[in-house]
């Protein structure tokens, strides 16, 4: 109850202890109003909180995804070209700057049609994806890259959002030379496997024969007298069979299989006999060459097949004395490189090898010579391959060739 003044007249005094009551009850409500929004108040900043520590770490999760999904794209050994519905570039990875041979800031953001112009004659699989809301999936494209057609491998998909929405299409391609290669090379290695036994086959079916043709020329040689005219014949036939006897023992030593043998050897003293067995063959042809010794050290200790080596460098020696005409010098070079390879090149400076034909010199039979077998550089790179190690070779038409040979010094023997 509340005090009113006793001077007031009753009447206002109860009137006025009504609004007192009222305004008393009034205020606990709003007090109790007041409390209640204060822990309303409390509830929702905690929510806010909690909210913005949610959306704090979804933007974290939002910034890690992105990044890992970067990193994952950007370490793609594929290439990832993505366009937009206006056909402008919006994503251009790593490996599509090294696959397509440009910068990203030549691509992104411009018209895609555009930037590929000078690869593609107007034909775009990417764009024709976007178009025709078709996948493609599987496909290969020669593109001109850096003046050569690059066989590329890719596959091609529209991009949509969780709705269905086009967003764009995607590009994801693989540089395919080095498969290509691979594919013509083991072609090549079967075209020759297959050819090679046929040779085999044939070989052994000459020897034969060829021995007896031999053997009765020989017999007839012995009965002529020494003053016939006849004997010149015969001799020509010993003479013919000698050098097919030639032939079809390369071809066998092509053919057949290989047993390494192999030993530690002083490769410089062990060269020397090769190259004086050369210089004597240089006398017998009259043939004015030099050759020039350049060992990096006198001696040098290699593991080696010494007897199959030997082919190999009397070959390369042969065919180096054949391509000079007149003067000339080979030269033997070895030294030992960084990774323990011993690495060794014949040189000369002999009329060279005509650009057109150098991709086929190992081939077996092929030979520009009217009297060659076309076997030698088979054998040598066979031997070579044996040993683990590989051949180049280099040749300025008119100037002269090198090859080099590289072999595994250790002596890792291989096939
Ligand atoms: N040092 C060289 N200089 C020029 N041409 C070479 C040389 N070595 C090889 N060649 C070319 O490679 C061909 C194949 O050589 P090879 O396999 O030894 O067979 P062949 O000597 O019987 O012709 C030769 O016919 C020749 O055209
Ligand atoms: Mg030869």
């Amino acid at each position: 109850m509340v005090n009113v003044p006793s001077e007031f007249p009753d009447e206002t005094k109860a009137q006025l202890a009504q609004v007192f009551d009222w305004f008393n009850a009034n205020v606990s409500k709003l007090e109790s109003a007041y409390r209640d929004l204060g822990v309303k108040f409390d509830n929702i900043s905690r929510e806010l909180e909690e909210k913005n520590q949610r959306l704090e770490a979804s933007v974290r999760e939002t910034e890690r995804v992105e990044n890992q999904l970067r990193s994952v794209l950007e370490s793609l050994d594929s290439s990832v070209i993505m366009i937009d519905t206006d056909e402008r570039v919006t994503l251009f990875n790593n490996s599509a700057e090294r696959i397509y041979a440009m910068k990203p800031e030549e691509a992104l953001g411009k018209a895609y049609a555009e930037v590929f112009t000078s690869q593609a004659d107007s034909h775009f699989p990417l764009i024709e994806t976007l178009r025709n809301n078709h996948n493609l999936l599987g496909h290969e494209k020669y593109w001109k890259v850096a003046g050569a057609q690059k066989p590329i491998g890719y596959t091609a998909s529209v991009v949509k959002d969780r709705n269905g929405l086009v967003l764009g299409a995607v590009e994801i391609s693989t540089d395919l030379t080095q498969i290509k290669q691979l594919q013509n090379q083991m072609q090549h290695a079967k075209t020759l496997t297959a050819l090679g036994e046929m040779a085999a086959t044939v070989a052994h079916e000459i020897r034969n024969p060829l021995a007896g043709i031999g053997g009765f020329a020989g017999l007839l040689e012995r009965d002529l007298d020494s003053d016939d005219p006849r004997r010149s014949l015969v001799k020509k036939i010993v003479q013919g069979v000698s050098s097919l006897n030639k032939i079809v023992s390369n071809l066998l030593v092509y053919t057949r299989p290989m047993e390494m043998q192999v030993r530690r050897v002083d490769f410089v003293e062990w060269m020397e006999d090769i190259l004086r067995y050369a210089e004597l063959e240089i006398e017998k042809d009259n043939k004015q060459i030099s050759i020039v010794r350049n060992f990096a050290s006198e001696k040098m200790e290699a593991r080696i097949d010494p007897e199959k080596l030997q082919q190999v460098f009397l070959n390369l020696i042969f065919n180096a004395i054949q391509a000079i005409e007149g003067r000339g010098a080979i030269t033997l070079k070895a030294a030992w490189d960084a990774d323990d390879f011993l690495r060794v090149s014949v040189i000369d400076t002999g009329k060279g090898i005509p650009k057109d034909i150098i991709g086929k010199i190992f081939n077996p039979f092929f030979t520009t010579k009217e009297q060659g077998t076309g076997l030698g550089l088979a054998i040598v790179q066979r031997i070579v391959n044996l040993h683990g190690g590989a051949i180049t070779v280099t040749s300025e038409p008119s100037q002269g060739t090198r090859f080099e040979i590289r072999l595994d010094s250790r002596g890792t023997v291989h096939g």
